[in-house]
């Protein structure tokens, strides 16, 4: 039995077809990992498919339990609707203010409502009495009810990891008294930033017209509370990995690489929400301005596949390589093409060698929850790193953007405000970096993830109100 769950979609890790393993991408599981939290949880989450890695329901469960997980099992038909179909077309658009990128098919809720009842009954069999579950983002919003119906004595806290958009936005969900309702289960909810916070009240108020502050609300003599924690990264992985040998060795290939030139990075997943086309147009642009710094920058943009099989993700895909091979056919020359596009998965020891050696990370998201590489670039910016000094370059719409007032912030759209952002920052004196990266840094120590993770299960604890007695043995 367990006294502290955490249930998200995504596990930390992934069973290959050779019967390997790797760790999965995504700001959710990376601050987890960093969450100090180790082996003091039972994670609860989706197992991945049998048929993909040809393997039984039973042998893909007890080779995830050997890891330490436990595995939610899905039919195809609910990975389909539940995963592909409501989670990411039809609600990740819509919380990310993409509208009209959002699909909506009756067949998908059924299909979300029958996996968010698998987890209730996961969990419910595993829970110690008075156990406290932490579930986590936005493929679980009905989650909470449907535990609390099964084990009250539970003490239930969600957090969403993406933003939470305007009501106007909302309302447009055919399901949205559901889901508002199915969040109501908890007794804590937590948001990146105060601004979702406020969108969810309003839409508490709008949609259900229930009476809520920034506090929180009572429904039937129980209290929910609400509140802001800003997600930070995971220092202690960095720290460590930037001592590996593997970050030393890539860290002088590369450097050996540049030699003078200069590397311009950006790291994401391949998703729209992460603005790749309009970083693409405004570095079609910077080359066009300034033929002088053709041969001297490197574009290198890891872009992780992400949700592949979605129709969304496939055809950015497409796009984006086209686009890619297109600015290296008109800038390019022999020997060097200003854009590498890395289309694949990085650890964290070699991320830490390119978040030293950037001179500029773009981070430009069209929406973000919040980005956690903005938190990370920074925080390798240390001279025991052999770090060369960096400018961020970063979107206002990123959540982070909220605690980072010393990047160069931008509005991707608006592509010669980006341009003129990466001439500034190449310009810019080392002591002026310094400077900026230092008073980050300075911030950022104070939240990363185990900081995170700490108070809000301490106020998940603390929240007994009248709700439970239990305690968190973390
Ligand atoms: N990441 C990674 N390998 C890569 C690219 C990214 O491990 O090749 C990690 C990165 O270090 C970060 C996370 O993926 O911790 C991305 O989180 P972020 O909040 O920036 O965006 P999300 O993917 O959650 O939307
Ligand atoms: C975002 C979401 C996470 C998700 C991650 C990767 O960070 O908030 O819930 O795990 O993207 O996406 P994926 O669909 O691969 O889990």
């Amino acid at each position: 039995m367990a006294s502290l769950i955490l249930a998200s979609n995504r596990l930390p890790i992934r069973i290959l077809t050779d019967g390997s393993f790797e760790r999965t991408t995504g700001g959710l599981a990376s601050a987890i990992e960093g969450s100090g939290l180790d082996g003091k949880y039972t994670w609860v989450g989706w197992g991945g498919s049998c048929s993909e890695i040809g393997r039984s329901k039973s042998e893909l469960k007890s080779s995830l339990r050997e890891l330490g997980v436990e595995p939610v099992l899905l039919s195809e038909e609910n990975i389909s609707g539940y995963y592909d179909g409501y989670s990411n077309s039809t609600l990740w658009p819509l919380l990310h203010y993409m509208q009209d990128r959002a699909r909506f098919k009756p067949e998908w809720i059924e299909c979300y409502r029958s996996v968010n009842a698998q987890f209730a009954d996961t969990i419910a069999e595993i829970a110690s009495p008075n156990a406290h579950v932490w579930i986590h983002d936005y493929h679980l919003m009905l989650l909470p009810q449907l535990l609390r119906e099964i084990r009250p004595d539970i003490k239930i806290g969600f957090f969403l990891h993406t933003p939470f958009p305007s009501s106007e936005i909302f309302r447009a969900l055919p399901e949205r008294d559901e889901l508002l309702k199915g969040l109501l289960g908890c007794d804590l909810i937590g948001f990146h930033t105060y601004n979702y916070l406020r969108h969810f009240i309003s839409s508490l108020i709008r949609i259900l017209g229930v009476e809520a502050d920034m506090d929180g609300l009572w429904q039937k003599k129980r209290h929910i509370q609400l509140g802001v924690y800003p997600i930070g990264h995971n220092s202690d992985g960095f720290q460590t990995a930037a001592k590996s040998e593997n970050f030393v060795k890539m860290h002088s290939e590369h450097a050996k690489h540049l030699g003078a030139g200069k590397l311009i990075l950006s790291v994401e997943r391949l998703d729209y929400t992460k603005g790749l086309p309009q970083k693409l147009t405004a570095i079609r642009q910077f080359l066009h301005e300034h033929p002088e710094q053709r041969g001297l920058v490197h574009f290198v943009l890891v872009a992780v596949p992400s949700r592949r099989g979605v129709e969304e993700y496939d055809s950015l895909t497409a796009q984006v390589q086209c686009e890619v091979g297109a600015i290296n056919g008109d800038y390019g020359d022999v020997g060097h093409s200003p854009v590498q596009f890395l289309h694949r998965s990085f650890q964290v020891d070699e991320l830490a060698a390119l978040y030293s050696l950037a001179d500029i990370c773009m981070v430009t998201p069209i929406v973000d929850g919040m980005n956690l590489v903005a938190k990370e670039f920074i925080d390798c910016k240390r001279a025991s790193h052999r770090a060369r000094p960096g400018v961020l370059i970063l979107s206002e719409f990123a959540g982070a953007a909220n605690e980072m007032s010393h990047a160069l912030l931008v509005n991707p759209h608006d592509t010669a405000g980006v341009v003129k952002a990466i001439n500034e920052a190449l310009q810019m004196d080392e002591v002026d970096m310094w400077k900026r990266v230092h008073a980050m840094q300075n911030r950022l120590k104070l939240n990363d993830a185990g900081a995170w993770a700490k108070r809000y299960l301490s106020d998940l604890q603390k929240n007994t109100s009248c709700n439970h007695k239990g305690t968190i043995h973390a």
